[in-house]
């Protein structure tokens, strides 16, 4: 049986307290079993604050990694760091930072090979804009967005695709099931075709709520889900994890 994985992408949100209260609250109704698992994505400055007092003990990641070893970098945060402060996760190449950080796909195979190189677990990242979506163009941009990130030898094992169509973020819109579905075969078969890896996790993000999880993490092809305003609110993360 493949794992499920919920991943709680809490953004710039939470300060130390209310990231540990949220932490703990989820952290008592649910647990990680060997077929499901969840992820928190706190802010960078929580995470150690975090992991030092949580009640039990959690799966915790970064939002983002610089794509630089070390040195005069100001402001940016290495993986080896990330890694050092018990992250075994970091997200790359969120559509927020594509668009507001202007990262482009050069930048993000530097920001895996660091991650690669600490020994992170990657989610990264991909998804179209609305206008390609208008335009049926959503599976090339899949494609260029996924093409020459990752090298023939990389261990495949580390890495989960979060699929998350741009215009779906934050925005109470989610795409039909049928193009969930296309999109997440779309991607399987992509590292099936190129690197002869078949089980690569696809999870879906974007509007996830307890309201639509059931219906979307119901097809075989969507291995979890990627959730960020509904991971603010325990009861809320639960219940999604419920459906799972
Ligand atoms: P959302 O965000 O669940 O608030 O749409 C998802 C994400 O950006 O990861």
């Amino acid at each position: 049986m493949k794992v499920k994985i919920l991943i709680a992408n809490w953004k710039m949100n939470k300060n130390l307290k209310d990231g540990l209260v949220l932490a703990n609250a989820i952290n008592k109704k649910i647990t990680n079993t060997k077929s499901k698992k969840f992820i928190i994505l706190p802010s960078i400055h929580s995470v150690n604050y975090i992991k030092q007092n949580i009640k039990k003990s959690i799966l915790i990641g970064a939002q983002d990694c610089s794509p630089f070893l070390k040195g005069a970098y100001t402001g940016d945060v290495s993986a080896k760091m990330i890694k050092s402060i018990g992250c075994k996760f970091t997200l790359i190449g969120h559509s927020e930072r594509r668009i507001y950080n202007n990262e482009t796909n050069k930048l993000l195979l530097e920001k895996v090979c660091r991650a690669n190189e600490a020994g992170l677990k990657i989610i990264f990242c991909v998804g179209e804009t609305i206008e390609d979506f208008k335009k049926n163009n959503s599976l090339k941009v899949l494609k260029k967005q996924l093409t020459g990130i990752f090298g023939t030898n990389y261990n495949f094992n580390n890495l989960i695709i979060a699929y998350e169509p741009v215009w779906a973020i934050g925005t109470n819109k989610t795409p039909q099931i049928a193009d969930i579905k296309k999109t997440h075969d779309f991607i399987k078969l992509f590292f099936k075709k190129n690197y002869k890896f078949s089980d690569i996790p696809v999870l879906y993000g974007g509007s996830v709520n307890s309201q639509n999880s059931k219906e979307i993490f119901s097809l075989e092809c969507v291995n979890g889900g990627l959730v960020g305003g509904a991971s603010l609110i325990a009861r809320e993360f639960i219940k999604i994890y419920d459906t799972l």
